[in-house]
């Protein structure tokens, strides 16, 4: 087997399933699980409808490109949401089926092995960056996101040498698990670094339209470019998904847009890798990119759960202001995440990620990393996802908070 295999870290999800192996929780109370970001709201029905109503073409191969209609849709979606003056449909779009299977694939097309092979990556970071890099024969660079730079990586404490190795630079805003946006000059600065050192920068932004402040969407890398006038998008690619935003996570739909020459190269990768999206997937998504009203029902229920459950653990728990996604990032009183993980199943029965196991600590890869004194950045955190219905989410957040008083 492929020896890189064995350079995989474990998922947070198997090392949380191994830390409460041993724990038996209150059998009086219903378990509460915040651990997942798999969303729980309805699923938007009408994509689910057209799904129905074109079953019948399941009987048919799907093509690589998707259909005309689906990166017109999503071309059209994407203009109007970041304020671009054009994306062409046929050469700047490109379904996937989700962003995890995107964010994957990309790596393995775009990496070149023939040269230094560094990735770099925000830690604490969805772990699909590291574990493709790994895969692709590349080495991660952890781009530390702390307190001290508000949650968001430093690329100017990126030494000129290391830049000179990075082939791709990924970003997750709005950021999972701290929930941090990247503002349009920090996308542009990147932009600027891209230039100067020749590499990629694929924005992860499947998150984007879970927004808390109606009035602020988050920017994104597409608008950064357009607002530069850089309306090539080069050097640049987003990734979107109708997972969170249409509550569809196992539809497996979203799309990567931007530079042109990138996406030729990944569409022809992806014909081999044979991934194409099948047609009736494609109009629910079609539906899906079409509308709107659902996406801000969608936010209105997350605004009322975190309003409900910041109200009930700020007075226990400091954490950042949520700016958008749909995860909450407390840091643990005592410090101790997964010690705190534990003890809270054990006396609450509520499943929550310790952040430690998001991040890495320096000691972990040796190969250095910017704005960082060594620690895992994740350490002494939790990553609580709001996803469940609001009366259990709001009962998970009155039992943490029972749970801490009761120790304090
Ligand atoms: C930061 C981030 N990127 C990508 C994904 C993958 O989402 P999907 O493949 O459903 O689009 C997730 C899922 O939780 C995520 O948190």
């Amino acid at each position: 087997m492929n020896p890189d295999l064995d350079a995989l870290k474990p998922y947070p999800f198997e090392r949380l399933a191994a830390l409460k192996a041993d724990v038996t929780p209150p059998a009086g109370l219903a378990p509460i699980s915040l651990t997942i970001g798999e969303p729980q709201h309805a699923p938007y029905a009408a994509a689910l409808e057209a799904l129905q109503a074109h079953r019948a073409d399941f009987a048919r191969y799907p093509a690589t490109a998707g259909d005309p209609a689906l990166r017109q849709a999503i071309a059209g979606w994407a203009r109007q949401r970041f304020h671009l003056s054009g994306l062409d449909a046929d050469t700047q779009v490109l379904p996937v089926n989700g962003t995890r299977e995107a964010l994957f694939a990309f790596v393995q097309a775009a990496l070149d092995r023939t040269r230094p092979a560094k990735v770099a990556m925000p830690n604490p970071f969805y772990q699909i960056y590291e574990g493709a890099t790994l895969l692709a024969g590349g080495e991660p660079y952890y781009l530390d996101c702390s307190a001290e730079n508000g949650f968001r990586p430093d690329v100017d404490a990126v030494p000129a040498d290391v830049w000179r190795q990075v082939q791709i630079v990924f970003l997750c805003s709005p950021g999972n698990p701290t929930g941090a946006v990247t503002p349009l000059a920090e996308f542009q600065r990147l932009i600027e670094l891209a230039d100067e050192h020749d590499f990629l920068i694929a924005s992860d932004e499947c998150y984007s339209e879970l927004y808390l402040d109606e009035a602020s969407p988050p920017p994104g890398l597409l608008e950064a470019c357009a607002a530069l006038g850089r309306h090539d998008y080069r050097r640049c690619l987003v990734f979107h998904s109708l997972s969170k935003r249409s509550n569809l996570p196992g539809l497996r739909s979203g799309f990567v847009a931007g530079d042109a020459g990138v996406i030729a190269s990944f569409r022809r990768y992806r014909t081999y890798h044979g991934c194409a999206m099948a047609l009736p997937v494609q109009h629910a998504s079609i539906a899906a990119w079409s509308d709107e009203a659902h996406v801000r029902a969608n936010r209105d229920a997350y605004r009322e759960k975190f309003d409900a459950v910041t109200r009930i653990l700020a007075p226990v728990m400091a954490f950042p202001t949520p700016e958008a996604s749909f995860y909450l990032w407390p840091a643990v009183p005592g410090g101790d995440d997964v010690g705190f993980t534990r003890e809270l199943l054990r006396h609450a029965n509520v499943g929550v990620l310790p952040g430690s196991y998001m991040g890495r600590p320096a000691a972990d890869d040796g190969m250095g990393r910017a704005g960082t004194n060594g620690a895992n950045p994740g350490s002494g955190r939790l990553r609580l996802a709001l996803v469940a219905e609001p009366r259990a989410t709001a009962e998970a957040a009155r039992r943490l908070r029972d749970f801490i008083e009761r120790r304090l």
